[in-house]
């Protein structure tokens, strides 16, 4: 086995280092189309409506027979399976990783109880209390409907949530939603003016409900509410979403007001538990259940269809072919959506504290690199901020694209020209410019020799920067739900892939750690201990 796995790393490896039979690069994508005009087909695959254009990677047919090797090789379908059945792939908190379960599709187990009956309980129980918030059933103190929903929370009890509501909601939809995550009290102070604690439903989302900025934003906020609507009133404006039920007491949220989930989901993957219930009040139960209708066709999809025509695996094996293979370290994720917005802030999280990793299962020192650095913003308004570098940059940097085909609004042109800019890209990106061509155009534009030879370095673009193209039909719940699943998967079968442990986040513990103390400092005790640049900081801060 280790050494199947070996050799399946050794001839991608090598494959990324040889030039090609006809004697291109491995990194050059044109002549890859050249030489065949039925790439596109070839290198596209479709799911459930979603279609995935890997062809403009540098994917020959030699490099994805390696990498589907490799798939084999690192067992990915006995270890996706395993996560299914609810093993503690989780190795370092023993714990499975079952976010699939929470979609709602029943058979799921974890630690030998029934992981689906429970969280059929708890799905029904926000069903009823989000539709008695919708429908006025369920009033403030004050006998006033709610009209606004506040999640308090941050990091995964944040991003998913913030990013489907930023994509889904509408003036139509039920309340509006707000997201509180920054201990910063900026971004309280900047929510305040919006909100009539009269009218407003608070949702604590914390899976520990110890976090030091939930907590804090979480004490700022009832402390309104009690002066809003009056201390004895305040436990019917709130709720808890958490895995922490002696916590949620401790702060005096009634049980019926807890919305509990386990410890088998991950921050990062919890958008689909309780964690998701600004969703289900905001837009409304069934815009929720249609987004975890999406998932499911989504795990549906991951399980059972081949390697080959795998759209998780096929995004991860192309990670792996762009991180180790070419030596790609980072990844803009480009939604050509305005609605997506959030999306790139979301996937950060989910693939950047999932892969960023440096020992492997076992504890031992990775043998490559591991998670990319990922970053994004919207198309087009990315194209006029940081496109230039991954034109024309020295590193290359792939990125995803993804496109909707039917918008929801009646201005046909600008969703042409939106359409236009993003494959615009993604083919300029792979064409690039020569320098036969740039002289060309620019003797046809009347430009003078000596000019162009001048400009000529500056205007080529050395092209061959892979993009993967990603089209939904429409953009909705359901197809929303498939999209933060695919890339959930993808996370997973990472993990697989390069043997890391995709489910904890012991990096960010430290910094947590040392918070402790400096935070005592600023109060005034001591700092002692502090290294030399921080005890500078803190006497500056402490100055006047
Ligand atoms: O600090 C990182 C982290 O633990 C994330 O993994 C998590 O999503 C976030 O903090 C919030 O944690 P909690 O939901 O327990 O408040």
């Amino acid at each position: 086995m280790a050494q199947e796995l070996a050799a399946a790393w050794a001839a991608v490896m090598a494959l990324a280092r040889t030039p090609r039979p006809d004697g291109s690069t491995p990194a050059s994508i044109r002549p890859l189309f050249a030489a065949d005009p039925e790439r596109f087909r070839r290198f596209s695959h479709a799911a459930d409506g979603l279609l995935l254009d890997l062809s403009k990677t540098a994917m020959s047919d030699a490099v994805r027979t390696a990498l589907l090797g490799l798939a084999r090789a690192a067992d990915l379908p006995g270890r996706r399976d395993a996560m299914a059945r609810g093993e503690a792939v989780n190795v370092t908190e023993r714990r499975a990783a079952l976010h699939m379960a929470l979609r709602g599709e029943g058979g799921f187990r974890a630690g030998g109880e029934d992981a689906s009956a429970e969280v059929a309980g708890v799905l029904g129980r926000m069903r009823d209390f989000a539709q008695a918030v919708t429908e006025g059933r369920l009033r403030g103190a004050t006998g006033e409907r709610f009209t606004d929903v506040l999640n308090i929370g941050i990091g995964g009890s944040d991003l998913g949530p913030a990013m489907v509501a930023r994509a889904l909601w509408t003036p139509a939809s039920p309340l509006r939603p707000h997201y509180l995550g920054n201990v910063d009290a900026h971004a309280w102070e900047e929510i305040r003016p919006r909100l009539d604690p009269r009218r407003t439903l608070v949702l604590v989302a914390s899976k520990t409900f110890t976090t030091q900025e939930t907590m804090t934003n979480a004490a700022l906020v009832r402390a309104w509410l009690a002066e809003g609507v009056g201390e004895a009133a305040v436990g019917g404006h709130l709720a808890a979403l958490s895995t922490n039920l002696k916590a949620t007491a401790g702060f005096g949220i009634a049980e019926d007001r807890v919305f509990p989930f386990r410890d088998w989901v991950g921050g990062r993957f919890s958008l689909w538990s309780s964690i998701g219930l600004s969703l289900a009040v905001a837009l409304g139960w069934e815009a929720f259940d249609r987004l975890l209708a999406g998932a499911r066709a989504m795990d549906a999809h991951f399980l059972s269809a081949p390697l080959e025509a795998n759209l998780p695996v096929l995004l991860a094996l192309a990670e792996v072919w762009h991180v180790n293979g070419l030596g790609y370290a980072t990844r803009a994720v480009l939604p050509y959506d305005e609605r997506l917005a959030r999306l790139p802030a979301h996937l950060q999280q989910l693939e950047m504290e999932s892969l960023g990793k440096r020992v492997t299962l076992a504890g031992k020192p990775v043998g490559h690199d591991t998670g990319a650095v990922v970053f994004g913003e919207p198309g087009t308004n990315a194209q006029h901020s940081f496109m230039q570098l991954i034109h024309q940059g020295t590193r290359p940097v792939p990125a995803d694209i993804i496109l909707v085909k039917r918008p929801d609004h009646a201005h046909p042109d600008s969703h042409r020209k939106l359409l236009a800019n993003g494959l615009a890209q993604s083919a300029a990106l792979m064409r690039g410019k020569t320098e036969a061509e740039v002289r060309a155009e620019m003797t046809a534009a009347g430009t003078e020799p000596a000019e162009i030879e001048r400009l000529l370095p500056h205007r080529v673009f050395p092209g061959d920067r892979p993009t993967a193209t990603l089209l939904l039909p429409h953009l909705d719940a359901f197809t929303l739900g498939q999209v933060v699943a695919l890339y959930e998967h993808k996370v997973a079968s990472l993990g697989i892939l390069w043997d890391i442990n995709a489910f904890d986040q012991w990096g960010v513990e430290l910094g947590k750690q040392l918070t402790g103390p400096i935070l005592k400092a600023l109060e005034g005790d001591t700092a002692e201990g502090q290294d030399g640049s921080t005890l500078g900081l803190l006497a500056a801060l402490r100055e006047g």
